[in-house]
Parts: C-alpha cells; structure tokens; sequence
C-alpha cells in the first residue's frame, strides 16, 4: 500500500472538470514532480488532497485510511502539510511573528488548555517556534538573526524557506510544494534544489510532492514525474523517459523535447 493514494480524483467546477480521474500514489521517502501547461489542474489537485476543495468524485488515502472529506487542519494533523503557490507571509510582520501566526494548526491545545493550562500552551508553541527556527537554520544560518526584521527585507528565497519550515513543524509525512522556485533567480534555484535534498537528508522518511515548471529542476529533484493535462494525468515516468513522451511533448514542452 502506498503512503498516499487518490483513486478517480475528481472535481467540477460549474461543468469543467478541473481535475479528473486523477489515480496517483506517493510511497514514503519518495520525491514526486508535477508538471503540466497552466491552468492543468496541479494545484486544484493539492488543493483537493489537502481538504481546501472536496472532491465531486473519487478517494484521497493516507496509510490506508480514507481522508477524502477530512477538513484541512484534521488533513494537516494527519500528516500532510503544504505550502501555496503565491506567498502566505505578512510583509510587514516580523519572521518570528509570520511563523508563530502559521503554527496555529500545529498546535494540539484546544480552548479549554488556554484558559486552564495556559503554561503548557506557551511551552507547545514556544517548542514548535524552536524547531521551525532550528530547520530556518539548517537552510541558512543567517535567518536566525534576522528574525526580528521585517519580512518585506528579507531576501525572496528566505521568504519561501519560512514557508516550507513552517509547512515542516510537527514532522508531516507528506510535504506537498507548490511551485517553490517561482520567482526565484536561477542561483535561488539552485540553492532551494539544494535545500528539498536536504529535507530529505534531515527527515528521511517524508514524502514530497512537487509542482514546478522549470524543468532544471524536475531533472535533478524528483524521482518519478506526474504529468496533468486538462485536468488529467496523460504520463508518468523518470524524467528521461517524460521529456520523450509524445503526449507530454505536445502538451507540455512546446512541440520538441528541452
Ligand atoms: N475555485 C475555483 N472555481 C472555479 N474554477 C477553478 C477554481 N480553482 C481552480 N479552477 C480552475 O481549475 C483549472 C485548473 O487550475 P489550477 O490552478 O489547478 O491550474 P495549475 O495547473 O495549478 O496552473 P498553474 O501552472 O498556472 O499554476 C483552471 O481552469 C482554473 O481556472
Ligand atoms: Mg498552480
């Protein structure tokens, strides 16, 4: 059984499908690429696994476990985090405070532990600020100094590593990155190349999916390659053998292989 699954993973939206018939699996450990033309379903398809959309028809699996109408914190509590296309950070918070606001579903206290047992909630998120910090980092020594700066004067890379360490809090099995070198220079991409392996290396078990459109970098980071059309999956396979498909030439690469 595979860690994830989704089997005819479907959504309509005012009779276009966005996503359809979309079977898929990511086994633990394992990095898997989305790539597909704009507006082919990629991040409805994260959107769906991730409880933000439901589905019109078809199952998401965790473990076996069928997570298709969970809400998206329950989703998060799972096991499976994410981080968005287009940034969620407050600019003119700090880095400190634009993590501490995105640790909010990482906390496991409710109402009643805030009123009666306020000491163990400050501890709960003092933990989980520690260790968004202590994976800041391991990326880059450097943030930890600047975590009292605001957010809008941090450079764009560091930015989007806030993202992906706050996703990171509470050890998700499944990490799920939406376009994370998007709007990244060509030596920021290299470094965030840099820094997906290093996930890897730290958590060894985590599964990563991830979307992307520069095909640099879906030749050296993932190991398996999901490719959508119009909402569907048209091929899958190690990148070698994608960048030859002819479905995924037409569709995808512009009429001849990069
Ligand atoms: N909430 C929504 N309501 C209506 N249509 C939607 C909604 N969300 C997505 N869509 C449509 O679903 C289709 C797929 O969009 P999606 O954002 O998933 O594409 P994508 O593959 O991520 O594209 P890109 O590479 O540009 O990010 C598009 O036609 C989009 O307009
Ligand atoms: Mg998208």
């Amino acid at each position: 059984m595979a860690l994830l699954e989704t089997k005819n993973l479907s959504i309509n939206f005012g009779g276009l499908w966005a996503v359809k018939d979309v079977d898929f699996f990511i086994d633990s450990g394992e990095i898997v690429g989305l790539i597909g033309p704009n507006g082919s379903g990629k991040t409805t398809f994260l959107n769906i696994i991730s409880g933000i959309y439901r589905a019109s028809k078809g199952a998401v699996t965790l473990r076996g476990e069928d997570i298709t109408t969970l809400r998206p914190f329950e989703i998060f509590q799972k096991g499976i985090a994410r981080t968005y296309q287009s940034s969620r950070l407050c600019w003119d918070l700090s880095v400190a405070d634009n993590i501490l606001m995105g640790l909010y579903t990482a906390q496991k206290s409710g109402v009643m532990d805030i009123i009666l047992r306020p000491g163990k909630v400050n501890d709960e998120i003092y933990s989980a600020l520690q260790e968004c910090m202590d994976m800041l980092s391991y990326f880059n020594p450097e943030i930890f100094k600047r975590r009292y700066d605001l957010t809008k004067n941090i450079p764009h890379i560091d930015r989007r590593r806030i993202e992906i360490c706050r996703a990171l809090v509470g050890s998700p099995a499944v990490l799920m990155l939406d376009e994370p070198t998007a709007g990244l220079n060509d030596e920021e991409t290299m470094r965030m190349m840099k820094d997906i392996h290093k996930i890897k290396q730290k958590i060894q078990d985590i599964c990563i999916i991830i979307i992307e459109h520069d095909m640099k970098v879906m030749e050296r980071v993932p190991e398996r390659i999901v490719v959508f059309n119009a909402g569907q999956k048209i091929a899958e396979g190690a990148y070698r053998d994608i960048i030859s498909d002819r479905d995924v030439i037409n569709a995808y690469l512009g009429g001849a292989a990069v």
